[in-house]
């Protein structure tokens, strides 16, 4: 493809190695046919629409945060485990993080997040293709929390998945959808990265509990023709380190043997809970200190710059030493990199779009500079992007795109009330159960089950 975008070397087909002739009439002698070239078709580079395009980028052209109205600080920790105020401090930076109330969840959060985001943006929940939630602690196994933003936000023709990739998800998440739109498929994608991270920490392990925080982050990525925006990114993963830091759950093969091994052990020998994230602190610095400056300089090289050309590093927020140590390693000044870590705690895949958001509007990040994200966590898993920043800091108000913003939500749940009921009274009709009813038979199910176990461990007492 040339410059503008348009396609005209493939309208003739050669060979790169013999000469534009050659390819036309043969060899020069004239002795052979000349070649005859495949009949290929053309290959008009068509996007969105089916239109022709220039070269486009991933320009971010909205963000927006949500994090939860409760603070939990280093002092109320001191009432939950054997901790204080100045251990946390000096070990981790972290001074309080925002923790969901029970009727709050990652969903919600990232509802939230995504909303501010799409006003940003300025652009309708129906504009979106794509929409990627980065999580650990999503509403279900499947269905993917990022259906049910989907469906909530009424972005009708988007398609919807969460992506697993622990602290690195939100970086994971950016990069996929980036590639969608270099390769013109499509125009707009919702990035999210939202957690509950409280909803399943060991809340006595105080090596775990003090460091991690809920929120929700979200950024509106566009296609444009204006150079800039992902430059380049790496993502890495090493999947030998998978039992440094997890959160095993109900049906995995780690669940299934500790429940085996330790059934019958009392319950301070049980060494991790199957539903509470667990990690071992020491390793987990130690790999994170190491990929960091590994994985930037390569995505920076990547990217056609120097270290020195960088403006600003927002880096996953887990701790202020990892930050200072990388930084240092790298010998960048502290200043170009950008940490919120003393107020939120680790947000997991959530950290790096609250640390942008937070980063804009302190004034951290103007236009031209070269912005980049690193993430790195559970899996092992750790991923870079170099990004330069070319989208307008300046908020205009958009108060008719509000409204119609406005008018697609109010529509996606009153499409929502009907299409379900529509379900229900389709289902009755048919003879088949309900999903409530479905719900109902599997809870009563669990606790028949419940019961059963209850009266035979009662027997069992009874007997002994
Ligand atoms: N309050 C008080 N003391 C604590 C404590 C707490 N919350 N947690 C641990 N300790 C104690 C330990 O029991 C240990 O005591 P001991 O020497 O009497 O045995 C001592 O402090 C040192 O423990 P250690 O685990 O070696 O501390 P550390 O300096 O490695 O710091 C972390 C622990 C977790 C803060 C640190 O390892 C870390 O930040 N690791 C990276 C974690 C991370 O960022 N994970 C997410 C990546 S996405």
């Amino acid at each position: 493809m040339t410059e503008n975008g348009s396609n005209q070397h493939q309208s003739h087909w050669r060979i790169p190695f013999l000469s534009k002739k050659q390819s036309k009439n043969g060899n020069s002698n004239g002795a052979n046919p000349p070649i005859r070239l495949p009949n290929l078709p053309t290959l008009p580079i068509l996007g969105f629409n089916g239109r022709n395009h220039a070269p486009r980028y991933a320009h971010i052209i909205g963000w927006g945060m949500e994090v939860p109205s409760r603070v939990l600080t280093n002092r109320d920790l001191e009432a939950i485990v054997e901790t204080n105020d100045e251990w946390i401090r000096t070990r981790t930076g972290i001074q309080e993080r925002r923790i969901a109330d029970e009727r709050e969840t990652t969903a919600q959060l990232a509802l939230k997040a995504a909303r501010k985001a799409l006003s940003v943006a300025s652009i309708l929940p129906t504009d979106i293709d794509l929409i990627i939630v980065a999580t650990s602690t999503p509403e279900h196994i499947f269905p993917s929390t990022a259906s049910q933003i989907q469906d909530w936000l009424g972005a009708n023709k988007a398609g919807a998945f969460d992506l697993s990739a622990a602290c690195s998800g939100f970086v994971y998440a950016l990069d996929m959808a980036a590639a969608k739109i270099r390769a013109g498929d499509i125009r707009y994608a919702l990035v999210i990265g939202a957690e509950t991270m409280s909803r399943v920490l060991d809340w006595t392990d105080r090596g775990t509990c003090i460091l991690f925080g809920d929120g929700a982050g979200a950024v509106v990525l566009a296609a444009k023709e204006e150079m800039g925006g992902v430059l380049s990114s790496t993502l890495r993963s090493d999947g030998s380190g998978w039992d440094l830091l997890g959160l095993p759950t109900l049906g995995s093969r780690d669940t299934y043997l500790m429940d085996y091994k330790y059934r019958d052990k009392s319950d301070d020998e049980q060494p991790r809970l199957m539903h509470h994230l667990h990690m071992n602190g020491r390793a987990v610095f130690r790999f994170a200190t190491r990929v960091i400056t590994d994985s930037i300089r390569e995505a920076v090289k990547m990217a056609g710059l120097e270290i020195e050309q960088v403006d600003l590093i927002v880096p996953h927020q887990a701790n202020q030493r990892i930050i200072e140590t990388a930084a240092k390693s790298l010998k960048m000044p502290l200043e170009k990199w950008y940490s919120n870590v003393h107020k939120y705690g680790n947000t997991s895949a959530a950290s790096i779009p609250i640390a942008l958001c937070e980063a804009i509007e302190e004034g951290r990040i103007q236009e031209g500079q070269n912005i980049v994200f690193v993430g790195f966590g559970g899996g092992l898993t750790w991923a870079t992007m170099v990004l330069r920043w070319e989208t307008s800091l300046e908020q205009q108000p958009h108060k008719i795109m509000d409204v119609r913003q406005q008018a697609v939500y109010w529509y996606a749940i009153q499409r929502r009330a009907i299409v379900r009921r529509w379900r229900r009274i389709f289902n009755r009709l048919a003879g088949s159960p309900t999903p409530n009813a479905t719900m109902r038979q599997l809870r009563n199910k669990l606790r028949e089950q419940e019961t059963t176990k209850q009266t035979s461990e009662e027997k069992m007492e009874s007997w002994e």
